[in-house]
């Protein structure tokens, strides 16, 4: 079941931290975004972060699954459901941002329909203290895509 956390709710920090950094990080977004959280057998085992960008744009500023069910399909779901709460609050687009680097993820946001927006040019130099590494590179860029909900 995906839904709404709740206001008393403790903050997945754990998952989020799978896909940002820090909480210093996360906690940039965290308080103006709504979290949705993915709970099987009342336990949480995915997340995903929502903000209201502009008017008609929303972006997925945070998405994660726990590392024992990843590959099953869940983070397809997550990106499902936020597709939908945007078309609900009349959005036209919604953006999700990743690291250049970030293969896996760019396959699987591309898979899902979302094509390339802009590039943040050193986002990930800029906004970090340390250098990022992933699949042992170095993260620099970030690739924003899009996600036309009208078409
Ligand atoms: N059984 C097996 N595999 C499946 C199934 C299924 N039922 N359904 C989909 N898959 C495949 C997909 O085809 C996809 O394959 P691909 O790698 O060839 O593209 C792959 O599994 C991933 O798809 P999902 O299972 O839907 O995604 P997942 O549940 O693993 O969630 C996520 C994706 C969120 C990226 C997850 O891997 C994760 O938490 N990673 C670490 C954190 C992270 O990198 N988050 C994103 C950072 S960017 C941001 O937060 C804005």
């Amino acid at each position: 079941m995906i839904r709404a956390i709740g206001k008393e709710e403790s903050i997945p920090f754990d998952l989020l931290l799978l896909a940002d950094e820090s909480i210093v990080a996360i906690e940039k977004y965290l308080s103006a975004s709504t979290l949705y959280v993915y709970e099987r057998d009342a336990k949480i085992i995915g997340v995903y972060a929502l903000l209201e960008l502009s008017i008609d744009e929303n972006e997925i500023k945070n998405i994660a699954v726990d590392i024992n069910h990843q590959g099953k399909g869940i983070g397809s779901e997550l990106i499902e459901h936020a597709k939908l709460v945007s078309i609900s609050k009349n959005k036209r687009y919604l953006l999700i941002g990743t690291g250049d680097v970030s293969t896996k993820q760019l396959k699987l946001y591309r898979s899902k329909g979302f094509v390339n927006h802009s590039v943040k040019k050193n986002f990930f130099i800029n906004n970090y203290d340390a250098p990022l590494y992933e699949n042992e590179k170095q993260l620099k860029d970030m690739i924003v895509l899009s996600f036309d909900l009208l078409a």
